[in-house]
């Protein structure tokens, strides 16, 4: 099995991915996170919004519709330019992206067509009857929703330039190919900032050099690993239609370095094309410029998952960054069959899950026990043995290092709250 084989294989053994509508044959491009998945994902997006809205004074968050007044995606020129080339297969009709193919089918080897635009958005339709139905879009990027709130925000929260506006949600695009298990989703998720700065090319560039080191010092500092990751500048005909400049933090990925989070350059496109300008305190009014930095959320959990992933002998680690982990600790009685430890393990389980999400395993023994919380990347296992109801003391047994410690119960709280903060 190659690496992503096993990837996928664990993701969806332990519950974190599995095929999308699976029992009826799955739905290409498509996919759902089970319970750990869910847990991975919103560690992930918590760590985003305190690093980018709580930690700092001059961004603000925001939750706007999915589906937005069609005119929104004919004004920022998505209806026209969010287009991929498209070339199709003349014998199996196969259809590819003109720009990931060579000349023959990779399918039949057959010829292909000429390459034409093929549009990303995903059409829905929303009206209650058939005649009143209206055409809408299921937002192609999430950003757009920033934009057109743009006023209400500044009415409504006296912010001043530069300031940033943070979102997380869902986008949806009708890729041409999907692929690369969830890499290439049909549905995923972005967290994004747009940061609007005043129309000056200096300090355009000092804002772009700053967020780009900010955001890969933010892989890094969840555990990514520093050689896994790099720029890439976009050279100008690779650019979405809104970009002036635009610049990718990579993965070295098993299928080659890949685009998981993109800084742009998008000066005043959108704000004019949506006739919104800007005044600032001493009445001078213009057209803010727009610093981006575009994350996958989904990218992001494929990238962490495969980042830890680990082998020792026989046993899978997934030395996921503590934050990140699903669980934070899980709580065993050394044996299941001796009520005063399963008592005492219950009793500890509910302190922790005061604070902390806690697994909890009485099942087999406890090298199993170590391994299976191993192989979802849980950091710490706490056991509770016959020495605890001597002395109220507990064993902590650490996932990368395997060092185990003895922690008095009272303690184990800030035990853990001080690990978790490091
Ligand atoms: N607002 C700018 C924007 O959307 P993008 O480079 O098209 O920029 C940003 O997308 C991020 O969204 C990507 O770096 C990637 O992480 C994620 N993304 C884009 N298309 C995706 C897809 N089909 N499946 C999964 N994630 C995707």
């Amino acid at each position: 099995m190659d690496l992503m084989e096993k990837i996928y294989a664990l993701a969806k053994r332990r519950g974190f991915i599995y095929p999308g509508s699976e029992i009826y044959g799955g739905f290409g491009g498509f996919w759902d996170y089970g319970p750990l998945g869910v847990e991975l994902k919103n560690n992930i997006k918590k760590e985003w919004w305190k690093s980018m809205v709580y930690d700092r004074n001059d961004v603000v968050g925001i939750d706007a519709a999915i589906i937005m007044n069609p005119k929104v995606w004919e004004a920022s020129g998505h209806v026209e330019a969010f287009t991929d080339p498209l070339v199709e297969c003349k014998e199996c009709h196969y259809r590819f992206r003109a720009d990931k193919v060579a000349e023959k089918c990779p399918n039949c080897g057959g010829l292909l067509t000429t390459p034409k635009r093929f549009n990303l958005l995903t059409e829905v339709y929303v009206g209650t009857t058939e005649e009143g139905k209206k055409k809408a879009y299921l937002r192609g990027e999430i950003t757009q929703g920033v934009f057109v709130n743009f006023k209400n925000v500044v009415d409504s929260m006296r912010v001043e330039i530069p300031f940033g506006i943070a979102q997380i949600g869902k986008a949806f695009r009708n890729e041409i190919t999907a692929g690369n298990f969830t890499f290439r989703s049909r549905e995923f998720e972005q967290m994004e900032l747009e940061y609007f700065i005043e129309p000056d090319e200096d300090v355009a560039e000092k804002t772009f050099c700053y967020w780009k080191e900010a955001r890969i010092n933010w892989y890094a500092s969840l555990g990514l690993r520093k050689e896994s990751l790099r720029f890439r500048e976009h050279e100008e005909k690779e650019r979405a239609h809104y970009a002036k400049k635009a610049l990718d933090i990579e993965y070295k990925a098993p299928f080659g370095w890949s685009e998981f989070e993109g800084i742009h350059h998008r000066g005043d496109y959108d704000l004019k094309a949506h006739k919104i300008t800007y005044k600032d305190k001493n009445g001078k009014e213009y057209i803010p410029w727009v610093i981006e930095t575009s994350g996958g959320v989904d990218r992001s959990a494929l990238f962490f998952l495969i980042d830890a992933y680990t082998e020792k002998n026989d046993r899978i680690v997934l030395r996921l960054h503590h934050r990140l982990a699903p669980y934070k600790m899980a709580v065993f009685p050394l044996l299941a069959n001796r009520e005063e430890l399963v008592r005492q393990a219950r009793k500890v389980y509910d302190i922790l899950r005061r604070k902390f999400f806690v697994a909890w395993d009485e099942r087999g023994n406890i090298g199993k026990r170590y391994y299976a919380q191993d192989e979802i990347g849980t950091p710490w296992c706490v056991t509770v043995d016959f020495q605890t109801l001597k002395d109220e003391t507990i064993t902590v047994r650490e996932r990368d290092s395997t060092d185990q410690e003895r922690v008095s119960i009272d303690k184990l709280l800030d035990y853990f709250q001080d690990g978790l903060e490091k």
